[in-house]
């Protein structure tokens, strides 16, 4: 580290910040961050970098060093405007290419390219053809959770933001949703449109079961329980809101139920503590181990080398770009 913890002038530069998340982050941990905050902060100006941040990340890098924040959908539609040379992206890869699908000419970095998805992970663009031969003439809806080869295969991407209104934009009435099978019977449950899903799952929200959720209700009186679409069905019909990620948040912060849970990655519910002391947080807290990849150190690392940049084949790029492009004019 170029700079010294214990040194009280760097320290005293991000203090204010640690006032954004003292009731998170504890006293005794901050000095090891703040280095890092400083030096990254610094790192962005010199580099005319932004950090766009997953809700999913860290307070230290959720409220500290990030510049966007927000849901999948969110980051894409921001990515598109920043006036930056290079885009770091605090989430997972498939965040990162879509970043850099729509700014081929900037440098984007993912600090740790093992960042992946489950998702992403459960389908290749050879199992999309084989779809579409089985289903010919169906079109292919496919949540961003997937890789640019996946992507350009696809007519359209959705987020879990906009699943509905991008299933119900084809005009069809079936399509084929990938990869997400939960997803797919949330988004069959809200429209007409027959819904032809995939088995994929997300290994942090498929742990979450019906059982756990009337536990903590019962343990505690007036529990709202609010949970991410990527969640089993029933754990879904045990939830009073079923929302994305910035869905969820926005509930949170507009409807200030007494006591929440949140059905989701735990970092979510630091994140909003950090702005408000109204509500109680319950936490069952299941880490997604691919977003936890991205910290401080290795932020740093990839604003000072300029590496792990995202690099997408030309041919695969144009076809998910399309994709991903129709998918933000919905709605728009
Ligand atoms: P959101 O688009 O709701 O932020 O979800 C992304 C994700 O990976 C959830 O697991
Ligand atoms: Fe993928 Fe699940 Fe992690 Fe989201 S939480 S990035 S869907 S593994």
């Amino acid at each position: 580290m170029a700079i010294n913890p214990q040194d009280a002038t760097e320290l005293a530069k991000v203090a204010p910040l640690y006032e954004r998340v003292k009731n998170v982050i504890p006293d005794i941990e901050w000095p090891v961050h703040a280095p890092y905050i400083v030096a990254i902060n610094e790192l962005k100006a010199k580099r005319n970098a932004v950090i766009l941040a997953h809700n999913y990340q860290t307070p230290e890098i959720f409220h500290c060093v990030a510049d966007i924040t927000g849901d999948s959908l969110a980051l894409a539609r921001r990515a598109v405007d920043t006036g930056a040379d290079v885009i770091v992206l605090a989430g997972v890869h498939f965040m990162a290419e879509t970043a850099k699908l729509l700014n081929p000419d900037k440098t984007v970095l993912i600090p740790d390219v093992r960042a992946g998805c489950s998702l992403a992970e459960s389908i290749t663009a050879a199992d999309v053809r084989a779809m579409r031969r089985e289903h010919p003439g169906i079109p292919v809806v496919t949540y961003v959770n997937t890789s640019a080869e996946v992507k350009a295969e696809s007519d359209i991407c959705c987020t879990s933001g906009n699943a509905v209104e991008v299933v119900e934009s084809l005009g069809t009435d079936k399509v084929i949703f990938i990869p997400d099978e939960y997803l797919a019977s949330y988004v069959a449950e809200q429209t007409d449109v027959e819904i032809i899903p995939w088995q994929g799952h997300c290994e942090v929200h498929e742990r979450f079961t019906a059982g756990e959720l009337d536990a903590f209700r019962s343990g505690h009186e007036g529990l709202t329980i609010i949970a991410h679409p990527e969640c089993p069905p029933d754990v879904l019909g045990a939830a009073d809101f079923v929302g994305s990620t910035a869905q969820m948040q926005n509930y949170v912060m507009t409807k200030r139920p007494s006591k929440v849970l949140m059905v989701t990655e735990c970092s979510m519910s630091d994140n909003i503590a950090a702005d408000i002391r109204d509500v109680e947080f319950i936490r069952p807290c299941n880490l997604c181990p691919h977003m936890k990849r991205i910290t401080l150190a290795n932020i740093q690392q990839s604003l000072e080398t300029l590496e792990p940049a995202v690099e997408i084949a030309p041919e695969v790029a144009e076809r998910a770009r399309a994709a991903v492009e129709r998918m933000l004019a919905v709605g728009s």
